[in-house]
């Protein structure tokens, strides 16, 4: 029986994460967060104070990394090298190295190959850049969700400041800006909404509209709930 998959891209901020989560959950697929992946690979090098600048360095080591994703008690966790990396993943240093480790093609390689194996044995739901472009072009749906630069600073600036971190708007809004350009402008696989996605701007909506709407999409493609 071929699988369901349902694809997320989109901009940094947008929200993907907390959606599809919640999609996967109502389904019962399986999440599968990509920028986790590019996170725990980027960890690898920078564990092993190894430079993310130069293409030929990096790709000397992508053989030996290895990550897996398990569920615990509902919870994803990452493994890289059999280490559990979940918690160091989420910190500004790792996100910085998944930007740099995320645009050469041979990692990109093992990653995609990686995801589209677990698409091929699960009914999934995948958030990324590239899943509706690159990874799974043939999705059973596929989803662009974006909103606006502004919507998106100030979410993020709302979630840092109830954590108590001393955060500034207009400096997230810049690095909102920074990132969206080197996603949507890299060589390999750049961020860009597949022909046949379905745009949801969430500039004006709240979570349980975006579910909904994306919950009646999936309905129309034959996706039971
Ligand atoms: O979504 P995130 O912030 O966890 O992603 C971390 C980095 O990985 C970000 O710079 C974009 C990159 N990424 C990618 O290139 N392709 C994906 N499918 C997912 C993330």
């Amino acid at each position: 029986m071929k699988n369901f998959s349902i694809a997320i891209d989109g901009p940094a901020g947008a929200g993907k994460s907390t959606v599809a989560k919640e999609i996967a959950k109502r389904l019962k697929f399986i999440y599968i967060d990509t920028g986790a992946m590019y996170r725990a690979f980027g960890l690898y090098y920078l564990k092993n104070n190894i430079s993310l600048d130069n293409e030929e360095d990096v790709n000397k080591y992508v053989s030996q990394v290895t990550i897996e994703m398990e569920n615990q008690a509902g919870e994803n966790k990452l493994f890289l090298n059999q280490e559990d990396v979940t918690k160091e993943i989420r910190t500004e240093e790792a996100s910085r190295g998944a930007s740099k480790v995320s645009v050469y093609p041979m990692v990109r390689e093992k990653m995609v190959e990686l995801q589209q194996e677990m698409a091929s044995k699960n009914n999934v739901v995948m958030d990324g850049r590239d899943i509706g472009t690159v990874v799974l072009p043939h999705a059973t749906l596929k989803i662009y969700l974006t909103a606006s630069v502004e919507v998106r600073a100030e979410r993020r600036y709302k979630e840092q400041t109830e954590k108590g971190m001393d955060v500034n708007l207009d400096d997230i809004k810049k690095d909102i800006e920074e990132r969206d350009y080197r996603d949507m402008h890299r060589e390999t696989s750049p961020l860009k909404q597949a022909s046949d996605a379905i745009l949801v701007d969430t500039s004006s909506m709240n979570k349980d509209e975006v579910i909904s709407e994306i919950l009646k999409l999936c309905q129309d493609r034959g996706i039971e709930l």
